[in-house]
Order: structure tokens, then C-alpha cells, then sequence
């Protein structure tokens, strides 16, 4: 807690698509806002700029300090100096595909990053709370629907390191009365997610292929299926998960789930192209071992502190193609959709 009675949260992968959604929401909620940046010899804080602030204020709400997860030094360092009443530990190589060409790193810092937080907290003796982004990826192989209870069956170096980061978590809360928590998220998506993902991959090449900047879209599996939420709606559950009594783990999931091929069709219908003539396979994006059905069911989060999400798959795929079109110039009533869609709206109304 701030002097000025300001909760203190602090974010790992707050340049992400999700840590970036999160501080609007904490920020809109009060909070005091620290993020943990990587140095890159380029600037990789495009989504957070438009609440950064000058670190010379008194009193900040909003603050990044330079850390790594594969650090433990900083770690340690930037716990004791910011004394966070929450941890939200978003940082990670996030990419599965890149996790089969970089295994040892994308381990280190998934799966060992969250260890090094985990065991700076415990050092420290720190009261905070912690939520460690764990994902629907873990279960794999085994069947949908997924729920807290189903087995962990990983495909690939990322699934195996955030199963790793999974266990740490919950023998961290077990073994030492950490309030930490899991929350095995579906995927999530956004106009800000990364865009080599293959949602973001899709919509942002609807619209160069439309400016005719682009003639092919090349893509692996077609044929996987995800439930895809909406960014924003999930950083609320993650959250609420730390609002709560006690500390526990939840999956946050829309509960649908649909293949690669209908987001393909569905997104190219929207301004009226027939996906079928841009799209070609390319077996580079297939997965050594791929992950062929996630639908999650949120039964217990909605239970315990009524977490639903408000956007589901359609107008997901809208509000992509809608801000990518006008991300590239073009205007989205061309084609009959809003120009401006009530759901892209962030929670940066609320902020102070
Ligand atoms: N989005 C999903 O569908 C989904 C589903 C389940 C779980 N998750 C997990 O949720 C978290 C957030 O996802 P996201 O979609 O926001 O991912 P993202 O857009 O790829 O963001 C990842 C963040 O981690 C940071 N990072 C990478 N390596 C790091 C390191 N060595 N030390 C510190 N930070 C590092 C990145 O920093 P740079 O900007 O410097 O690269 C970035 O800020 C991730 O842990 C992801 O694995 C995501």
C-alpha cells in the first residue's frame, strides 16, 4: 500500500497483449500500476504508452523498471523496493511454436522465471499475493471440456514449462502459505495480440491484402481448435482471483470452440472475400505435436466470484478485422462494419 493508500501491483510481460490490458484495468481501479520491462535496443512498449508516465511524479501511478525473469537478482531487488500487495506474473516466451526452436530458454523463463519469483516472495517473508498465467495448453492431448480437474498432458516446451510453473504455484501456496493462484486460461485474443499468433496473423493480413500489400496468408494447422476469448474480459478474471478469500486455481474459458478454418471464414466473410483464395498451408507452422481440441468450462470461476466473459467468438473476430482495417487506413463502414465497435473499448474511460 502506497502512503496514499493506493493498492501496489506489480506486472511481469506488462508489454504484452494481456499485462498491457491489465494495467488499464488496475490503474482504472486505483491502483499503482509497477511493470517489469525487458532492455531491447528498440522500444517494445507500443501498447503502453498512452499511460506512461514521467517517473519524476511524486506519488506515481504507473512506473516500469528495468528486469528479466531469467534474474533473480532484479527480482528480488524490485520486491523488496516496490513491496507489491500483488504479483501478477504475465512475463513469458509465449509463443508454442517457438518454444520447439527454443526450448532451454523458453524454459528457463517460463518454468524457472516463475520459480525465481516464487522463491524471491518467500525470501522476502512478502505478504503479497500471486497469480501465475498458466494456460489451457497444459492439457494437451486429453479431451475437452477441460475443467480444474483434468489431466495435464503438455505437447510442447511451452505447455511442459507452464505445467512446471502450474505445480511451483500450488506447492508455493501449499508448502509456504503464498496466496498464490493458477489461472488456466483458454487463449485470448485482442487487436494487441502479437502478430505472428494465428488470429492476429489472420486479421491483420485481411486488411494488407485488401490495401493489396499482400496476395497469400500462410498458415500450419487448420484444422486445431481453440476457444478464443477476449483479452480484456480475461485480465478481469486474473483480477478477481486475487479479490478472493483464498487462494485457489480456475480456468477462465468462453466455453466454445471453433477450428482455425472458421475464424478464416468467418473473419475473410466480413469483408466479403472467400478466405479459400488467400489462404495457403505451409507445413513450417505445423507443430512437431500439436494440441487438437481446447474448450474450457469456467463453471467453478463463475461459481465463486461470477467471472463470465461478455465477447465471444464472432464478435472477437469483428473487433479484430475492425481495428486492423483502420490500423492499415481503411475504413470499416465500407464493408458495413462500424466504424468504431462498442466492444474495442478499453477500460481507459475509467482511468483517473
Ligand atoms: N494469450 C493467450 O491466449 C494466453 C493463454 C494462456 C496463458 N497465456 C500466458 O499469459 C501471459 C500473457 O500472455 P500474452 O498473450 O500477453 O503474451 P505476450 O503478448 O507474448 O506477452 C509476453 C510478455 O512477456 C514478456 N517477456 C518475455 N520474455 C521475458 C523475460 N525473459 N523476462 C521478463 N518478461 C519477459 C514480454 O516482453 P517483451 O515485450 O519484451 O517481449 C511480454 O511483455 C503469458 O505468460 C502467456 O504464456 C496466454
Amino acid at each position: 500500500m502506497t502512503e496514499t493508500g493506493k493498492k501496489v501491483a506489480l506486472i511481469t510481460g506488462i508489454t504484452g497483449q494481456s499485462g498491457s490490458y491489465l494495467a488499464e484495468l488496475l490503474l482504472s481501479k486505483g491502483y499503482q500500476v509497477n511493470g517489469i520491462i525487458r532492455r531491447s535496443s528498440s522500444f517494445n512498449t507500443a501498447r503502453i504508452e498512452h499511460i506512461y508516465q514521467d517517473p519524476h511524479e511524486k506519488d506515481y501511478r504507473f512506473r516500469l523498471w528495468y528486469g528479466d525473469l531469467s534474474d533473480s537478482g532484479v527480482l528480488l531487488k524490485l520486491l523488496s523496493q516496490i513491496q507489491p500487495d500483488e504479483v501478477y506474473n504475465l512475463g513469458a516466451q509465449s509463443h508454442v511454436k517457438v518454444s520447439f526452436e527454443i526450448p532451454e530458454y523458453t524454459a528457463d523463463i517460463d518454468a524457472i522465471g516463475t520459480l525465481r519469483l516464487l522463491e524471491a516472495i518467500r525470501y522476502l517473508k512478502s505478504s503479497c499475493k500471486f497469480y501465475q498465467a498458466s494456460s489451457s495448453e497444459m492439457f494437451g492431448s486429453s479431451p475437452p471440456p477441460q475443467n480444474e480437474k483434468t489431466q495435464f498432458a503438455p505437447r510442447s516446451p511451452y505447455a511442459a514449462s507452464k505445467v512446471f510453473a502450474h505445480h511451483t504455484t500450488v506447492n508455493y501456496r501449499e508448502a509456504y502459505g503464498i496466496f498464490a493462484c493458477s489461472g488456466i486460461l483458454m487463449n485470448h485474443e485482442s487487436p494487441r495480440r502479437g502478430e505472428t499468433f494465428v488470429t492476429r496473423k489472420i486479421t491483420h493480413a485481411i486488411a494488407k491484402i485488401l490495401n493489396k500489400k499482400q496476395e497469400k496468408i500462410y498458415l500450419g494447422n487448420l484444422d486445431a481448435k481453440r476457444d478464443w476469448g477476449y483479452a480484456p474480459d480475461f485480465v478481469e478474471g486474473m483480477w478477481m482471483m486475487l479479490q478472493q478469500p483464498q487462494a485457489d486455481d480456475y480456468i477462465l474459458a468462453t466455453g466454445e470452440m471453433h477450428s482455425v478454418r472458421e475464424f478464416l471464414e468467418e473473419a475473410f466473410k466480413l469483408v466479403d472475400l472467400d478466405w479459400k483464395n488467400y489462404v495457403e498451408t505451409d507445413p513450417r507452422y505445423f507443430r512437431p505435436t500439436d494440441v487438437d481440441e481446447l474448450r474450457g468450462d469456467s463453471s467453478k470461476a463463475k461459481a465463486k466470484f461470477g467471472w463470465q466473459p461478455k465477447v465471444k467468438f464472432k464478435d472477437l473476430v469483428r473487433l479484430m478485422v475492425i481495428e486492423d482495417l483502420k490500423l492499415a487506413g481503411l475504413d470499416p463502414s465500407k464493408y458495413g462494419l462500424e466504424a468504431r465497435h462498442p466492444l474495442t473499448a478499453t477500460f481507459l474511460k475509467d482511468l483517473p
